[in-house]
């Protein structure tokens, strides 16, 4: 089966063909970064415009080059949400006509989801079941994944994501938006002496998470401090280290917790270097096998949208169309429009 996957429930517009029998044929990515830069974060009516603007070209392209044409189809596979409700109908909105118009399944599939799927389209994939660390622009969480569809969500934000703290600290270093990968580079400078923030809630037991006072930490810091050149990338660095330790904290717990020895990391943070670096020294000590994507694959993407789709797919899975035409439809049976 070759599936076609669409992801538009952000600000980047992803697509990509899957084959069950050769893995991905395909992949195409167009980040909308540039558009929202000035503004500092997403404006979802820009990104669901751009999205009209992209996709469908996108998905000509990567077609064309997986030599792959209409009639080889057999599921058209969406980002049905979370998301922003503009972006997710552009999406919902081609891949649902697509799949109507050559008459395959269209299969809404969950952005998260496909995130944590998203290590399986690697050559070294992990077997169920695994712990997951899933960090991103908008979810911090630890889930234990028993099989495609059985999820037990072990620990949560209860306040900012993961990704959202990179970005406002970033944007208070003057970095552009999405700061996450800037800040990183930045912080690669510093020396990692003299500044150290707070591990938020590794001192209680429990797999929950909350940045929002780390954020009010680093804007204390740089009131105190300034914004000049070594300042800025000591802040980068105690950030990112306090961020990085936290996480490797939680994920040991949640190891230990669960008894599994199978962590994945993923969702657009997971592509931070230093975080996989400290992941993968923890996960040596507690004998445990690490997984993540490749950096591209962190992010959001619609390979892992045409691969969750193929899995749902696979099962059967499909929505039902909901424009219907009514061939047979006496004319007596209307009712005069509400006024
Ligand atoms: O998964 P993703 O592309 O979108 C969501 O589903 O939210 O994640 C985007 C987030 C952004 O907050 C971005 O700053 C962060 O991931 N990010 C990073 C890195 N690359 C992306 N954060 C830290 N280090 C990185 N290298
Ligand atoms: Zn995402």
């Amino acid at each position: 089966m070759i599936v076609l996957g669409i992801e538009t429930s952000c600000d980047e517009t992803g697509v990509a063909v899957y084959d069950a029998r050769h893995g991905l044929c395909a992949h195409r990515l167009f980040s909308q970064a540039a558009l929202h830069g000035d503004y500092g974060g997403v404006v979802p009516e820009l990104a669901s415009r751009d999205h009209v603007r992209k996709t469908l070209p996108m998905l000509r392209d990567a077609m064309q080059e997986a030599g792959v044409h209409k009639g080889d189809i057999g599921a058209v596979a969406y980002t049905a949400g979370p998301g922003l409700m503009g972006a997710l109908l552009v999406g919902a909105a081609i891949g649902r006509s697509l799949a109507w118009a050559w008459g395959v399944p269209a299969v809404g599939v969950h952005h998260m989801e496909a995130h944590l799927l998203a290590p399986m389209l690697e050559d070294t994939a992990p077997e169920f079941p695994f712990v997951a660390l899933l960090v991103s622009g908008g979810h911090t969480m630890l889930v234990r994944v028993d099989e495609v569809g059985r999820y037990t969500r072990l620990g949560d934000t209860l306040d900012d994501a993961v990704g959202e703290a990179f970005d406002k600290t970033g944007k208070l270093l003057g970095l552009p938006y999405p700061a996450g990968p800037a800040l990183e580079r930045l912080a690669r400078q510093g020396t990692g002496q003299g500044l150290c923030f707070p591990r938020p809630m590794t001192d209680r037991p429990g797999l929950d998470f909350s940045f929002s006072g780390l954020k009010t930490h680093v804007v204390n810091t740089v009131r105190r401090l300034g914004t000049e050149a070594q300042a800025r990338v000591e802040i980068a660095r105690a950030f990112q280290d306090a961020v990085v330790d936290t996480l490797v904290i939680k994920c040991r717990r949640a190891l230990r917790q669960t008894g599994l020895q199978r962590l994945v990391l993923a969702g657009g943070v997971s592509a931070n270097t230093a975080l996989r670096a400290a992941m993968s020294q923890m996960a040596e000590a507690e004998e445990t096998t690490l997984y993540y994507p490749r950096p591209e694959f962190c992010t959001d993407n619609g390979a892992m949208i045409a691969y969750a789709g193929y899995l749902r797919a696979r099962g059967g899975q499909g929505e039902p169309l909901p424009f219907t035409a009514t061939p047979r439809w006496p004319l007596e049976t209307l009712a005069p429009p509400s006024s």
